[in-house]
């Protein structure tokens, strides 16, 4: 018997990159150099338009690019092709195929149900069946990635809702996990120099980036033919650190290794759902790392799980919820701007961590409500949120980190959604635009606006307010309305 199901007419005519691309480009998993393969491209939108970028792509797919060569390539993206299989063997089978063609990644999405806007109607298999005769499998976020990890027999790591990768080479998860909590710290600024400093110093520069990044002491192997150039005119690279910490001081390595303990501490901490590795299984920089800031591995790993343990009881966390250096304090959530969210200290990063763990990197999410009250963390998207003075709220999905059922929320169709003020909290004070948010709200305080907080947390709210008083706004800038503007 033939089945029912048109599996082919769920490929789509895609005008924008996927998801899984999208977030695979921003984790840098797709670069410039590696071969990616399509597989189940569909009418092969994400292959056009990533080779439009100038990345070396190719697609396949049975039925839309049957002649596409399916070969062993760095990565594969399998996107939204196993939901559409109604048959669980041959679904499988499917993605152990595209893993067999993935020399370092796979990239795996499917559709979750937690965003599907209307569930069919019609149950088919472990799915459903869609008016156009389609099949849909809609996942939950565990669910995927336990069958992944089954079917693979390999950890997968969240990307997104509904996305995982799935690295061949376990030391390359592991320095893939903790890019995600490692800051990219800014060179330092070189204002004193002495003259042994002041006539190496473009030999120097490298180590004195290094320092600035890394916090301690590069091995050879880190500086490639600088180390030997180094020790050609210093002796021996620590000698040049000497020259290098004689002439610009240690403060600015001591920073850096504050923060890149933190950092590690993070990654520690959360490495413990996902399987922490082996000392053995860290790829080197980290081990470099681990030597030179901890006492030991081991001591490195009680710290994490003694900060972990703190984050299960959210309400015990309030004094660090207070001492917070960046981000809105409310009575039951601190507010965080996405880009500010590794200069909170570490128990809020990894509270933070948790629901991302779980739910990956939520697409356009500029804020992250940490919740105070129980434990729950809320990732919010404005989508105009440095080019709108007042932007509205789009969508939030709630991730509660006792249950884990994500809930989300859309606001598009809202004739009156909840709108942002004193933009200039959310960001740290590196963030480009802060001191433009900030000129704002003071005008804004000046004028009077704020005097009723109840009215202004909506966008009808809002405007009535200022209509209210004759004021408008242009660009970030509160001007009066006159006869001719009206
Ligand atoms: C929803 S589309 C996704 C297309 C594309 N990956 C995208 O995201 O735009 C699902 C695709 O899976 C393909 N497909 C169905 N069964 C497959 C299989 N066993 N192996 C590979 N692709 C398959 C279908 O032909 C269809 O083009």
């Amino acid at each position: 018997m033939t089945s029912p199901i048109a599996r082919h007419r769920t490929a789509l005519h895609r005008s924008e990159l996927s998801r899984p691309i999208k977030l695979a480009l921003d984790d840098h998993l797709i670069k410039p150099g590696i071969e990616l393969l399509d597989y189940g491209c569909g009418h092969g939108g994400d292959v056009r338009q990533l080779q439009g970028l100038g990345f070396c792509c190719t697609g396949w797919d049975p039925v839309h690019r049957p002649d596409g060569a399916r070969r062993e390539v760095d990565v594969v993206n399998i996107g939204y092709v196993v939901n559409v299989i109604e048959d669980e063997l041959e679904r499988a089978d499917t993605l152990r195929s595209a893993w067999s063609c993935a020399r370092d990644v796979l990239i795996v999405a499917a559709r979750l149900a937690a965003e599907a806007k209307a569930i069919p109607s019609q149950e088919f298999a472990d799915g459903y069946v869609t008016r156009c005769g389609t099949f849909q499998k809609l996942y939950g976020q565990q669910e995927l990635r336990d069958w992944i990890e089954r079917v693979l027999e390999a950890r997968a790591v969240t990307a997104g809702p509904g996305v995982f990768y799935v690295f061949r080479d376990e030391a390359k998860r592991q320095s893939f996990l903790f890019s995600r909590y490692q800051r990219r710290p800014a060179a330092p600024r070189v204002d004193r120099s002495e003259a042994q400093y002041a006539a190496n110093r473009e030999l120097l520069d490298g180590l004195v980036a290094f320092l600035a990044a890394r916090g301690r002491v590069p091995d050879d192997a880190e500086l490639g033919i600088a180390a030997e150039q180094l020790h050609g005119v210093f002796g021996s690279v620590r000698r040049a650190v000497a020259v290098v910490t004689r002439a610009l001081g240690t403060e600015q390595w001591k920073s850096a290794q504050d923060d890149r303990t933190q950092d590690l501490l993070v990654y520690l901490a959360l490495a413990r759902f996902d399987g922490r590795p082996k000392f053995s299984q860290l790829p080197r920089d980290l081990k470099l790392d681990i030597r030179a800031f901890f006492t030991s591995y081991q001591a490195a790993c009680d710290l994490a799980d003694a900060t972990l343990l703190s984050v299960g009881n959210v309400r015990a966390l309030d004094p660090v919820f207070r001492d917070a250096p960046v981000g809105k304090l409310m009575p039951t959530a601190l507010y965080v701007h996405m880009s500010a969210l590794p200069l909170l200290p570490p128990p809020l990063r990894i509270y933070e961590g948790c629901a991302r763990g779980y739910c990956g990197a939520i697409d356009d999410a500029n804020l992250v409500k940490l919740h105070r009250d129980e434990p729950k963390v809320s990732y919010l998207v404005y989508p105009q949120f440095d080019e709108d003075p007042h932007p509205s709220l789009l969508r939030s999905i709630v991730v509660p980190l006792q249950t884990f059922r994500l809930d989300v929320r859309d606001y598009s169709c809202s004739p009156n959604p909840p709108i942002l003020h004193h933009k200039e909290e959310f960001v740290g004070a590196e963030y480009a635009q802060r001191k433009k948010f900030q000129r704002l709200s003071e005008q804004e305080e000046r004028f009077g606006l704020y005097a009723a907080p109840e009215r202004i947390g909506t966008r009808n709210g809002w405007e009535q307010v200022l209509r209210d008083r004759g004021m408008r706004l242009r660009g970030h800038r509160v001007v009066r309305v006159t006869q001719d503007a009206v």
